[in-house]
């Protein structure tokens, strides 16, 4: 009797060995890094809103493979994306990578290279991130692709002499550079840039020096999540009042914070690649079923993983299931859909994403406040790309 136990032990031990065998082969690992606490814990949350519900609505099998996802919070900390974007590849053994914020995303870049793991881009808006590595593909938005677009506007619609503000870090940094150039080649003048730190900013002290400069505009780059208090401090430093335009990339009438603005934001015009009041079927969708699982406002954001989701799901359908680094990126390269923000595509060349980019203005629509798009230019590069191209 304990000779048949142990046989039958033995059995069952061997045929859950095969069983995980089989699994190991039939699911697809996709590691997401992105900052869920932290500074910037507003962008991980509408990422992760994106990324959820595209997986709800797409469902988790795709090419007959299962798709598992594993998600880290980075913390919002270069290095802890880093080690946990190391742990995922070496010890969970995932084939595709997700990663977050520019300084995240720099920090993987080269990880993503040594490994050959396909990763997409869900948030960084600075330019060279896709230049990190060629296994990189971006899903979500340049700052170039918005501000030299307000440049031009901002010139041509009375603006003449403008001071800057922008959050000290690699994409403010692109903002203020695309900015100046569009602007200034338009005949406007950038008297001051002013460059507010990242981590818990106090907006006051810039925005009364911006203000003692006299400019008829201001423009300003601050990153998602921080709109809010922006808002709130240009209003209480009597900005508005003094008859300063406030213009800007989407950043700074951002969809999340955007419905609990002071009235006064009313007017500000943007340059943007999303607008939750969009104006298309895709879009009333997304952001019914967004509101719906997430129990808030998607905001542009939201669109580089609810997108980075379809690049892979797409790629993974044309390999046939197929994980190799390369055959994947390949697959990528090239991708052309309808998103909920507009038609969209992955740039063959570049592996950045060429969307169109909207100019918008803060109005009324049924009870609240809404960036309302008034012209649109279509399939927009991002411009440090194709300045570098034509040098
Ligand atoms: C970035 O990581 O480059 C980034 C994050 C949030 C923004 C814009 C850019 O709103």
């Amino acid at each position: 009797m304990l000779r048949r136990a142990v046989v039958t032990a033995a059995g069952v031990l061997a045929a859950s060995f095969a069983a995980s065998g089989a699994l190991a082969q039939d699911t697809i690992k996709i590691g997401i890094v992105q900052s869920l606490t932290g500074q910037l814990t507003a962008v991980g949350k509408q990422v992760l809103g994106g990324v959820n519900l595209y997986v709800q609505q797409k469902g988790s099998t795709v090419a007959g493979k299962k798709i598992e996802l594993v998600v880290k919070d980075d913390t919002t900390v270069p290095d802890v994306a880093k080690r946990l974007a190391q742990e995922l590849i070496v010890n969970d053994k995932v084939k595709i990578l997700a990663t977050g914020i520019t300084p995240a995303s720099f920090a993987i870049a080269p990880l993503a290279t040594q490994g050959k793991i396909p990763s997409v881009i869900m948030v960084s808006g600075t330019s060279s991130a896709t230049e990190r590595s060629p296994y990189m593909v971006r899903a979500s938005f340049t700052l170039g692709q918005q501000s030299g677009i307000i440049g031009e506007w901002a010139a041509k619609n009375g603006s003449k002499k403008v001071v800057i503000v922008q959050s000290d870090w690699a994409p403010g940094a692109e903002a203020t550079q695309v900015f100046t150039e569009s602007f200034t080649k338009a005949g406007g003048q950038v008297v001051e840039t002013l460059k507010v730190p990242l981590a818990n900013p106090d907006f006051s002290p810039f925005l009364q020096r911006a203000r003692d400069a006299n400019p008829d505009t201001l423009f300003v780059f601050v990153p998602a999540g921080q709109a809010g208090l922006f808002a709130k401090q240009f209003i209480e430093r009597g900005l508005d009042k003094a008859g300063i335009r406030l213009i800007g990339p989407g950043d700074i009438t951002d969809d999340d914070d955007l419905p609990r603005m002071n009235e006064s934001i009313l007017g500000t015009v943007t340059a943007g690649h999303y607008s939750a009041y969009h104006e298309s079927p895709t879009n009333k969708e997304y952001v019914a079923a967004f509101q719906k699982l997430n129990g808030m406002r998607p905001n542009f954001i939201s669109l580089g993983g609810y997108d980075g989701m379809h690049v892979i799901y797409e790629a993974l359908k044309k390999t046939n299931g197929n994980t190799d680094g390369d055959a994947l990126i390949n697959a990528m390269k090239g991708l052309k859909w309808e998103s909920p923000r507009g038609p969209i595509s992955i740039d063959p060349e570049t592996r950045d994403i060429v969307q169109n980019i909207y100019i918008r203005k803060v109005e009324k629509r049924d009870g609240e406040l809404y960036n309302i798009e008034f012209a649109t230019f279509e399939a927009v590069k991002d411009p440090i790309k194709a300045a570098k191209k034509t040098n």
